[in-house]
């Protein structure tokens, strides 16, 4: 059944709109690359279904970074994440933004997933951020992936390992960036507050090893994070020449070994998005 509260597709905010948003251009920026992919898988499984409502489940989906926005394209978003805090956010910005009645907030975690949400019961699931946190980042994508109905999508963002060795080498710290590179989790130290970084090809592992095919993927942040801010800040149309630089970047593979996160868009075999 269609969902009154959905705008039309020609209506729904562009990719380009966000990117402008002059309130939140550093969060654009951070966010662009992986919105633009996030937007047309979800077109996509709108398509194929003929349901122009999704069910989304966004694990560790914290305050609504991206959850409050697929609301406002007209989904029904799940957010399950451990912390009260990002919950008791989420639900104020999801009544801020007007899609209170589209996003769920649920205390969980991604191991156990199905203690709190349905097995199957998703067309697509986001797992942003959450994999450099969890103990075993097989089982997260795994759970992640059983989660999905038979046909769906999951949009999987994680740190890169080489983009943090690119950042600490230019930040002068070579030991570290050099740590980095060695350490099999791809930590620059004991005061390194990220757990684990990965590689493409482990996040690609991971995706196949639990099932789905990889429909993408991108590298996101390769240059914002390198670039002093007062370039992008002062300089007239630098926020948007730099957000279609990363854009150009971001497919290529020759950049996702410097990306700062990795994106990867994991398909069921069904789902070929047609
Ligand atoms: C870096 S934030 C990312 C939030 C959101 N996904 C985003 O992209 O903005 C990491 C989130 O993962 C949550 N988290 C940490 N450990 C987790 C776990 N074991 N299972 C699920 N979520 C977890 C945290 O509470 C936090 O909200």
């Amino acid at each position: 059944m269609s969902d009154p509260m959905r705008p039309p597709a020609s209506h729904r905010p562009h990719p380009a709109s966000l990117r402008s948003d002059p309130s939140r251009p550093r969060a654009a920026l951070r966010t662009a690359v992986v919105w633009e992919v996030l937007q047309d898988a979800l077109d996509r499984r709108v398509k194929a279904t003929g349901r122009e409502s999704l069910d989304v489940l966004d694990t560790g989906g914290g305050s609504g970074n991206f959850a409050v926005p697929v609301a406002r394209l007209g989904h029904r978003v799940t957010v399950v994440d451990p912390s009260p805090n990002a919950l008791f956010a989420l639900e104020r910005r999801a009544a801020e933004a007007g899609v209170a009645d589209r996003v769920q907030g649920v205390q969980g975690d991604a191991h156990g997933l199905f203690d709190v949400v349905e097995r199957g019961g998703y067309d697509a699931v986001l797992c942003h951020g959450v994999l450099e946190y969890v103990d075993d980042p097989a089982e997260g994508v795994r759970n992640a992936v059983a989660a999905l109905r038979s046909e769906g999508v999951l949009s999987l963002l994680a740190a890169g390992l080489g983009g943090a060795v690119l950042a600490r080498a230019l930040a002068g710290h070579f030991t570290e960036a050099r740590q980095a590179l060695t350490d099999p989790d791809g930590r620059w130290g004991e005061g390194d507050p990220v757990p684990h970084r990965f590689t493409a090809e482990q996040l690609t592992d991971l995706v196949e090893g639990a099932g789905l095919r990889v429909g993408a993927v991108h590298g996101v942040r390769v240059f914002a994070d390198l670039v002093p801010g007062v370039l992008v800040d002062t300089e007239p149309g630098a926020l948007e020449a730099l957000l279609k630089l990363e854009e150009a970047a971001a497919e290529l593979p020759a950049f996702h070994s410097v990306a700062t996160q990795l994106h990867v868009l994991g398909e069921t075999r069904g789902a070929d998005g047609a």
